[in-house]
């Protein structure tokens, strides 16, 4: 048999994983609900979130990974044979799917606008909100963009494990935290900058209630990317020496600082020109923003250029290394289970999506009202059932999965990589019954809630 690919370095691993984690829901969702949240009481309750429920959830789907070193489906095969627990592995593989198609749309839009601000045109637009949805809602222009981009994660994702997805990763994660690092100065370097960063650092706990909780941990559970099986298939990459429970933390880590960074630049900025609190949804990012980058530094023109491009250039790279993490799941599902080429499994991933993704892009426009499925748009049919329904259903079954279902000992024999690491019994029992109880009653407690039942 072929020897199966593996991740070459503790550092590569880490940074795919974190490539994985960053994306669109750190730097664009993150802020927009910190804003409308209370600010660092906000902050708090995520962080809190993370480290309660995140953190034991990641290290669970790397167990699945890397105990089995297979492909999401073939791992519960695996460790659960001829059991209801495959129905996990295959949603698993279809939710990447699902996600990767609408994902992908809005990856294109950051594109677009990386290409027009560079080109001048974002600095000339009169009329922002106009400007997104004349692009949005025509008909050829966002489906080529959403194209093109499934084509670059394509082109990684074709090349592999190590010279594809790892490659990649170590170069684009460096070259994003630094981009965030400049953008931080250029917003702070904003007059009227620190009215931003009192709104954002000032702690309203007056607006903590159960709703606002339950955002936190649906946002914590997006942005650490848990509940499909995107982790649980790089972790079937990671190398025996891996540490779980570090890489773990250092994914939680830089997935946090990232987004609270993020943050960091868009407060200060929006509060410099317009001195309210930005709105949410696209429109902060694809609307108040540009406006921002026109007025931000005044005469000098060439540095709002330069703020707008690295913005745009940041959202972009984000994007890709978590859309490379969501094709890697059903291309290694295709590729092990009915023994393709990797390049034909890619393809046939990467064709799928972009057939579907024109679908969900065209829901902006020429589809707006053509609503089969539940009264939703193609974009928010797949976005509600995959990141409403799909994920949290996913993230119960892996808790209870690893809680319930496998034994302590292989669990612990893994997560102590053999008995090589140690592992304090407390803390491992703390795990065990965070999985068994805590975490399927929080995640039932989001599902209700965004259905609508409370
Ligand atoms: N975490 C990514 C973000 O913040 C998105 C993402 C990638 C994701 N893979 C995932 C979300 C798996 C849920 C499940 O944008």
């Amino acid at each position: 048999m072929e020897k199966r690919a593996n991740f070459g370095s503790k550092l590569g691993i880490v940074l795919a994983s974190a490539g994985s984690a960053v994306g669109l829901g750190n730097v664009w969702r993150f802020p927009t609900e910190v804003g409308e949240n209370g600010g660092a009481a906000f902050i708090l309750v995520y962080v809190l979130c993370v480290i309660i429920l995140g953190l034991p959830l990641m290290v669970s789907e790397f167990v699945i990974g890397r105990r089995t070193h297979k492909n999401t489906a073939d791992a519960y095969r695996e460790l659960a044979p001829g059991s209801a627990w495959i129905f996990q592995g295959y949603l698993g593989v279809f939710t990447a799917w699902f996600i990767l198609c609408y994902y992908g749309v809005v990856s294109g839009w950051t594109l677009k606008y990386l290409v027009s601000g560079f080109i001048g045109e974002l600095h000339r637009v009169t009329d922002s909100a106009d400007y997104f949805v004349q692009f949005s809602s025509s008909t050829w222009a966002p489906v080529v963009y959403m194209a093109v981009v499934m084509l670059m994660c394509h082109v990684v994702i074709v090349r592999g494990v190590q010279t594809g997805i790892e490659r990649f990763s170590k170069l684009m994660m460096p070259l994003l935290l630094l981009i965030i690092a400049l953008l931080v100065v250029f917003s702070f370097s904003m007059p009227g900058s620190a009215d931003g960063l009192r709104f954002l650092l000032k702690p309203d706990f007056s607006k903590i209630d159960s709703s606002v909780i339950l955002s936190a941990m649906g946002q914590a559970f997006f942005s650490l990317s848990i509940g499909m099986g995107c982790l649980c298939t790089y972790a079937s990459y990671f190398t025996d020496d891996a540490k779980l429970v570090k890489t773990a933390g250092s994914v939680a880590a830089i997935d946090t600082t990232v987004a609270v960074m993020s943050g960091f630049i868009i407060f200060p900025a929006v509060f410099s020109v317009e001195a309210v609190a930005p709105d949410a949804g696209p429109g902060l990012v694809f609307i108040t923003l540009p406006n921002v980058f026109q007025i931000a530094f005044g005469n000098v023109a060439w540095l709002g250029w330069l703020f707008s491009v690295l913005f745009y250039l940041l959202l972009l790279l984000a994007a890709l290394t978590s859309m490379v993490s969501i094709h890697e799941p059903p291309t290694a599902f295709l590729l092990e289970h009915f023994n393709l080429r990797r390049s034909t499994a890619t393809t046939i991933v990467t064709s799928v999506c972009i057939g579907v993704g024109m679908l969900c892009s065209l829901s902006f426009g020429l589809l707006a009202d053509f609503r089969p499925l539940f009264g939703l748009t193609f974009f928010d049919f797949f976005d509600f059932v995959s990141a409403k329904i799909f994920l949290p259903v996913g993230g119960i079954i892996i808790s209870l999965f690893v809680g319930w279902r496998l034994s302590s000992d292989m669990v612990f024999d893994e997560l102590s990589n053999h008995g090589h690491l140690h592992v304090p019994r407390w803390a491992f029992s703390v795990y065990i019954f965070l999985l068994r109880w805590l975490i399927p009653l929080a995640i039932m407690a989001i599902f209700l809630k965004e259905l609508g039942v409370f």
